[in-house]
């Protein structure tokens, strides 16, 4: 992983970048990272702000031998080697937010995932892990909206950080904990996943495109989905959607 890093000053976005070198026939642990990404992309089509040197900004081409079903548990496993990265730098205890995204224990969101899949024929060709770090922002660099729900480290600790060392120190982390998992299976990450769970055992509404629920969450399913509890008692699992957070 990273022997091949593919660094733009300034680009659209790594993950566009990331595609069109997979597409090239780019190989497994290709990374490609940017200073400043012009239209960085969230999850569910929202913009992801990437201001020059103000956090980490970059994607990883992966080519796991898994069925598709399974890709959920890489984005998983990315938050819980984010977390043990932000943990271990910062001494300060990150929570994951279902299915990946990093608050502080102020609720506030400091690191989101965005994992693209090509698939065909029920096989993986390859997966693009996005992932985004706010490190030295402050709160004025973000739009009003966006100020009442995000952070930086620096904004939580106080300090500079050199965006270069955390990478380096994220993506050994995120090797090690790839490999375990190809060697092992989930359930290690699992356990690793629920003890950085934010609202995990409390009551959650969730809402996806088609309702919303209200339920305990009471975990993560074998195959990384949300496990919920209703009031019947009985177990179901979600595969996409939001937990409330901040009224949203
Ligand atoms: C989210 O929380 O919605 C996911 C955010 C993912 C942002 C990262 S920054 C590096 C990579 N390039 C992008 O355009 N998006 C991801």
């Amino acid at each position: 992983l990273g022997k091949k890093v593919i660094h733009r000053e300034m680009t659209s976005s790594t993950q566009i970048l990331a595609h069109q070198a997979a597409k090239q026939n780019e190989g497994h642990g290709t990374i490609v990272v940017a200073d400043e990404q012009t239209t960085g992309r969230g999850r569910m089509s929202r913009t992801w702000h990437s201001k020059k040197g103000s956090g980490m900004w970059l994607s990883m081409i992966l080519k796991p031998e898994l069925p598709p079903y399974l890709a959920p548990q890489l984005t998983l496993l990315t938050a819980v080697a984010l977390a043990d990265t932000i943990s271990e730098i910062s001494n300060t205890k990150p929570l994951i937010k279902w299915p990946n995204d990093i608050l502080f224990s102020n609720q506030k969101k400091c690191a989101g995932i965005l994992t693209e899949l090509q698939a065909e024929q029920d096989k993986i060709q390859y997966v693009v892990i996005g992932i985004g770090l706010n490190v030295n922002q402050e709160l004025s660099d973000w739009p009003d909206e966006i100020q009442e729900r995000a952070t930086s480290l620096s904004i939580e600790t106080n300090k500079q950080w050199e965006i270069q060392s955390i990478m380096q120190h994220f993506l050994s982390e995120f090797e090690q904990t790839y490999d375990n998992y190809m060697v092992k299976g989930f359930s290690e990450i699992k356990k690793r996943w629920e003890a950085y769970g934010f609202k995990l055992g409390e009551l959650i509404t969730i809402q996806n495109l088609h309702e919303t629920r209200r339920a305990i969450f009471s975990g993560i399913a074998e195959d990384g989905a949300l496990l919920i509890k209703n009031e019947d008692g009985s177990l179901e699992k979600l595969y996409s959607g939001e937990i409330d957070w901040f009224n949203k």
